[in-house]
């Protein structure tokens, strides 16, 4: 195990009617608030109004602005930091999923900078701070609730590119599983993908001794191949909601990580499908993983083997551990397929015309990965494995 310093202040907020305790959690922090949301789903279900008269009984005044969309860009970025200055904004709460979580971040990030704040999301520039940022989650997918990471697609240069600062780990985060019944299937598909794939990028390492860590990757990602079934069949089946629900906070706030060295090019492969293609995040990860496994399991055949053993519970072959490794990566094509996630760059209309582009782009600033580090025609045999 590796040395390390854990520390994740986010104080979270679990369960049902939680979010009554969103007004007395924004008043430590502000009388007047920036309210960041989505496309309208958060108004369809009933979930604003029951935010707002939590904001409302604590008499807090809220600017709101709407239409963060799916990959989240710069321009509402940019947006939102003017408001925020126009009207002495001191808190923003997002009301969503990663996107609206991740906007607010990169805006409260945006305000108290004098320059252009894309240069502080591209590494370029240190921040001059952050505001203090508030989530409320209708989504387990991203982890943003509790990750120190904002993830924004500057839609004119079409680069999509996250960026960790401990600034930008929101103070709170309310995680009430029953807002989650309304989720499209496809969309609680894509956020079991993701989930997985965040303890996936930490689990798959070349750091030995890491048992504990180890067994807390395992039963994560154990916990969201069993429960996301469940859902997918029975959307307001609430115990397995909050097992889900808890599953992308934990795959996502750090502790997974602990002790181990994590990978993160799988993650870069799927920024490039969306920036170039506007696909879902974890439906770009459907495809992206399971094909950087299979380029990649030889670096270590015996955790690729421990993998299927244990979260897929199949038997080892211990004269063919090669052979148990590609079952479990077939496995885990299986379940992504089960749950109705395109697995094949085709089966989500993403043609083969501009892998090198992609891959220039991925590695512009260097191989990116730790587990393997991928150069550019690395990540163009991924892609061509994910056809
Ligand atoms: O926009 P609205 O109308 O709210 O609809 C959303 C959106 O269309 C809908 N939705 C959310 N909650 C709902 C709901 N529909 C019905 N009922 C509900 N309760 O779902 C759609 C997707 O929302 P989005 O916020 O985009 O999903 P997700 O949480 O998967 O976030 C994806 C973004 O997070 C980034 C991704 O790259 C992507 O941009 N990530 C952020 C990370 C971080 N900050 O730590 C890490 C991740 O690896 C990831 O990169
Ligand atoms: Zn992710």
């Amino acid at each position: 195990m590796k040395s390390f310093v854990f520390h994740n202040p986010t104080k979270i907020i679990f369960g049902k009617e939680t979010e009554k305790k969103v007004g007395s959690e924004v008043k430590k922090y502000a009388d007047k608030i920036l309210l960041h949301y989505g496309g309208g789903s958060i108004k369809k279900y009933g979930i604003y109004k029951r935010v707002m008269d939590s904001l409302h009984r604590e008499k807090i005044r809220v600017i709101e602005l709407p239409g963060v969309k799916p990959n989240p860009v710069l321009g509402m970025v940019n947006q939102g930091i003017d408001i925020c200055r126009k009207e002495g904004i001191k808190f923003i709460l997002s009301v969503g999923g990663g996107s609206a979580i991740d906007s607010g971040k990169a805006i409260a990030l945006g305000v108290p900078y004098k320059g252009d704040v894309w240069d502080i999301l591209r590494g370029e520039k240190k921040p001059a701070g952050a505001l203090p940022t508030g989530a409320v989650l209708t989504i387990p997918a991203a982890g943003s609730e509790s990750s120190d990471v904002t993830v924004i697609t500057n839609e004119k240069e079409l680069i999509k590119k996250g960026y960790h600062h401990s600034l930008i780990r929101p103070r709170f985060a309310v995680l009430n599983p029953e807002f989650t019944f309304t989720l499209p299937k496809f969309q609680t598909a894509a956020g079991a993908a993701d989930i997985i794939a965040h303890v996936l990028e930490r689990y798959i390492t070349h750091t030995k001794n890491v048992d504990l860590t180890d067994r807390l990757c395992e039963s994560t990602m154990k916990t969201v191949i069993k429960n996301a079934p469940v859902v997918i069949k029975d959307p307001g089946h609430y115990p397995a909601r909050a097992e889900i629900m808890w599953a992308s906070t934990l795959a996502h706030n750090g502790i997974l990580g602990t002790g181990r060295e994590e990978d993160w090019g799988t993650h870069k492969i799927g920024h490039e499908l969306s920036a170039l293609y506007d696909i879902t995040h974890g439906a770009s990860l459907a495809i992206a993983f399971p094909a950087w496994m299979k380029y990649v399991y030889r670096k270590n055949i015996p955790l690729f083997a421990q993998f299927a053993s244990r979260v897929f519970n199949l038997g080892t072959d211990y004269f063919n551990l090669e052979k148990t490794a590609l079952e479990g990566i077939e496995s885990l094509i299986g379940f992504f397929r089960s749950i109705g996630l395109p697995t094949r760059l085709k089966e989500a209309g993403i043609p083969d015309d501009r892998f090198e582009e992609m891959a220039d782009k991925l590695v512009a600033t260097g191989p990116k990965g730790s587990f393997y580090k991928l150069h550019a025609e690395d990540v163009v045999n991924i892609l061509k494995i994910a056809r």
